[in-house]
């Protein structure tokens, strides 16, 4: 990561005239945390990623742009299409993407650029009809009975010439029309690329390179970071002697293949010969790109997931966690793997906690578009520090339909908070639903157990209706001083265990606790909570069960069932 860091900051400096007086978007690591910089400043993108078609029309458009601000969002993720842009060889039709860019710029709302190029969800739907038209020149990968698949090889290549060169006018025209604006502040090249229903591509120079050693590039890769490699790629290394060259079944060994357990790396030597093809093939394209204007570039992935664990079955070839150290071999020039989760919760959790590896952000750019996910992006960023999330389909339903209005509301106000909590372990992130109702962490010197439901204290002591339950609920919690935190939630009651009690003085209670909001970093108190409507009154306030030895906090319903932010503090005494 270092390597690639180090290359995207002197490409920045080369370009740095183009922007003047401040930085290209770039990603910076600043202590155990990978940020995204814009404009000088760290940024937490609030997204949405658009329908495929979306931006296709402008007409269709016009409206969205509103919209996605009257949602909270501060970025859009919306795709370019090959097809489009270059209809015909060689002649480029910006229309599109300038309509994009000042649609976005319009609403004060920045772009992370999808590139529909050669592959879409494995598939090459977007290519150019006389990419499509000419498979002599632009091949498709084979199956092992040499029958043609829908999708362009990755070995062929004349398309990754002709894709790469179509990829470097976009991102000349960006840089062109939007360097001094950055409404484009990262671009992912490609979209969920890999084969179906195959191990591997079985077209003729795949099945020569099958068989020839090992890349000398990857393999010296693999030598030189001996001992720093990740866990997957050293065991089977480890497995198979450590060979410092050889053809891939001899260094990675042969495959074995476990369709019961979806977990299994299946077929791993034939997919990480994949995903090295798959890599060279992006590297050429967003070098080029780079060349022209060095934003942030990603690759994301059609998830490894139960029914969907073995390679063939999700697009095979595509940025998987355990393939990283191959796409950080083979394609320098992208700087992050990114997955998309369209998931039940826990495997939710457990692919963002496999994409979270050192130097590889959490950058989520879909996430299934739902009311829970609208709690989850909490988890997400809290817990994971995410420079990304974003519900896929954003531009369905209305702003006040739409769970993520409420949820980047409060995370508006958090944001620059969360950026200087990140990477140091004094935040949480909080995802409870009725699967999970119960959390626990440390945090701050204090064991914290986060509950879903609760509500406010009026709702326990039947003052007000109980029969809406929430059946999810996301919150963040900042340890911010001795005792002292800054919550973000609502329906989940929190309590605060302390790790160390002092013996003097076991007894707590609350100090305050503050209603408020942020403006302009900060803080500004609009209530305080106290009596029934802070600690209910007590520790025994209306027979809540509450222990003397702990603090509590729960949230008091907002009237328009907007997120609360509480700066909550405790005491102790005997
Ligand atoms: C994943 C793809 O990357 C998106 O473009 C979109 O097709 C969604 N799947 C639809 O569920």
């Amino acid at each position: 990561m270092k390597k690639l860091l180090a290359f995207s900051f002197s490409l920045l400096l080369t370009v740095f005239a183009f922007a003047q007086s401040t930085l290209l978007p770039h990603l910076e690591k600043q202590g155990n945390s990978i940020k995204l910089i814009v404009k000088d400043k760290p940024f937490l993108i609030l997204g949405g990623e658009l329908h495929n078609s979306s931006t296709s029309g402008i007409e269709y458009m016009r409206p969205i742009w509103e919209r996605m601000a009257q949602k909270n969002l501060n970025t859009v993720i919306a795709p370019v299409y090959w097809e489009l842009l270059e209809p015909e060889e060689g002649k480029f039709d910006f229309t599109l993407v300038d309509s994009l860019i000042l649609g976005a710029r319009s609403r004060d709302l920045h772009l992370v650029i999808l590139w529909f190029g050669s592959w879409k969800n494995g598939y090459s739907m977007y290519v150019p009809g006389w990419v499509k038209n000419d498979q002599e020149k632009y091949p498709r990968a084979k199956n092992k009975e040499g029958d043609s698949f829908q999708m362009l090889s990755a070995f062929g290549e004349e398309s990754m010439k002709a894709d790469a060169r179509a990829f470097k006018m976009l991102m000349k025209h960006i840089r062109e029309t939007d360097a001094e604006y950055q409404t484009v502040i990262t671009v992912q090249v490609e979209n969920e690329m890999g084969l179906f229903m195959t191990d591997r591509d079985y077209i003729i120079d795949a099945n020569k390179a099958f068989n020839e050693p090992v890349p000398s590039d990857l393999m010296k890769y693999l030598n030189t970071n001996k001992g720093k490699l990740q866990p997957e790629i050293d065991s089977v290394l480890k497995a198979n002697g450590y060979k410092t060259s050889g053809k891939w079944e001899d260094v990675f060994g042969r495959s074995i293949t476990d369709l019961k357990n979806w977990k299994t790396l299946s077929s791993l030597t034939e997919e990480l010969f994949t995903v090295y093809h798959y890599a060279k093939y992006i590297e050429t394209i967003a070098s080029e790109g780079k060349k022209e204007y060095p934003l942030p570039m990603y690759v994301n992935a059609w998830i490894k997931q139960p029914r969907g664990g073995f390679p063939g079955k999700y697009p095979n070839g595509g940025p998987i966690p355990h393939t990283l150290d191959i796409w950080r071999a083979a394609a320098p020039s992208i700087d992050f793997i990114a997955p998309d989760i369209y998931v039940s919760a826990d495997n939710a959790i457990y692919t963002v906690e496999q994409y979270h590896r050192p130097g590889n952000p959490v950058f989520i750019p879909e996430f299934r578009h739902s009311d829970e996910s609208a709690r989850f992006a909490f988890w997400a960023y809290g817990q994971h520090d995410a420079v990304a999330f974003s519900p896929f389909g954003i531009d369905d339903l209305n702003p006040d339909e739409d769970a993520i209005t409420k949820t980047y509301a409060a995370l508006s106000q958090v944001k620059d908070l969360i950026l200087d909590h990140q990477g140091k372990r004094t935040m949480a992130g909080i995802y409870l639903d009725t699967v999970k109702p119960l959390q626990e962490f440390d945090l701050g010197g204090f064991r914290i157990r986060a509950q879903l439901g609760g509500g406010s204290y009026a709702e326990i002591a039947g003052l007000t209706d109980r029969s809406k339950r929430a059946t999810a609920a996301g919150g963040l919690v900042f340890s911010i001083a001795q005792d002292e935190f800054i919550v973000v939630g609502k329906d989940f009651r929190l309590s605060f265990n302390p790790l160390k009690p002092d013996e003097k003085k076991p007894f707590i209670d609350v100090d305050y606790s503050d209603e408020g909001t942020f403006i302009d970093g900060k803080w500004l108190t609009t209530r305080r909570l106290n009596g029934d409507e802070g600690t209910g009154g007590g520790d025994y306030g209306f027979g809540s069960g509450n222990s003397l030895k702990s603090g509590n906090l729960r949230f008091q319903k907002q009237p328009d069932d907007a997120y609360s932010i509480i700066r909550f503090k405790m005491y102790r005494y005997k």
